[in-house]
């Protein structure tokens, strides 16, 4: 039987791992800013995650290494705070609010009526992709409640029935879109 040489062990054990390569630019700026500050790894996590709409495994991976963490730190904090999300998200954001005001307001009715009608439950997608359903503690509208928030878009003083309604003509929207 034929010795692998030196050489020929190097690229076995290097195809396919991605991270020999340098991190993608864009999550390579995120670094960047904060390399060396130990204590960001909460920022760096929320940044990457602005950036991709979820935190890909990959770059988790690369943070990681970049920043000098172990894996099972970064997953530690990912999975102990709930607005990390290791899936891509619908096309839309769907949060209630669970704040005091808010939740005084039924909001939890709001999320039941949604969660039923759409057929998920929190923190889950919908399969076409379109809606996913999340609750938000205070957003900072408590004049306006019960809140719902979907993207950037604040829904006001809402009930079962308009909720839904929103997140229908939402769906419509997309439909007149393709
Ligand atoms: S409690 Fe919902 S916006 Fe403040």
């Amino acid at each position: 039987m034929r010795l692998k040489t030196e050489g020929s062990l190097k690229k076995n054990v290097y195809r396919g791992d991605a991270l020999v390569e340098p991190p993608p630019p864009e999550l390579a700026a995120i670094l960047d800013k904060h390399r060396g500050h130990p204590d960001a790894l909460i920022t760096v996590l929320e940044e990457i995650q602005h950036h991709y709409g979820y935190l890909p495994q990959q770059q988790l991976e690369y943070a990681a290494r970049e920043l000098g963490f172990p894996l099972s730190r970064i997953y530690g904090v990912v999975t102990f705070y709930n607005l990390f999300q290791f899936t891509p998200p619908g096309r839309y954001q769907v949060r209630v609010c669970k704040g005091t005001a808010c939740h005084v307001g039924h909001s939890g009715e709001i999320q039941d009526h949604l969660m039923d009608k759409l057929g998920i439950a929190e923190d889950e997608t919908t399969p076409d992709k379109l809606f996913t359903m999340q609750t938000v503690a205070c957003v900072g509208a408590c004049s306006l409640a019960p809140v719902m928030v979907v993207n950037e878009r604040t829904y006001a003083r809402m009930t079962p029935d308009k909720a839904w309604e929103a997140l229908q003509h939402l769906r419509e929207e997309t439909k007149e879109e393709a």
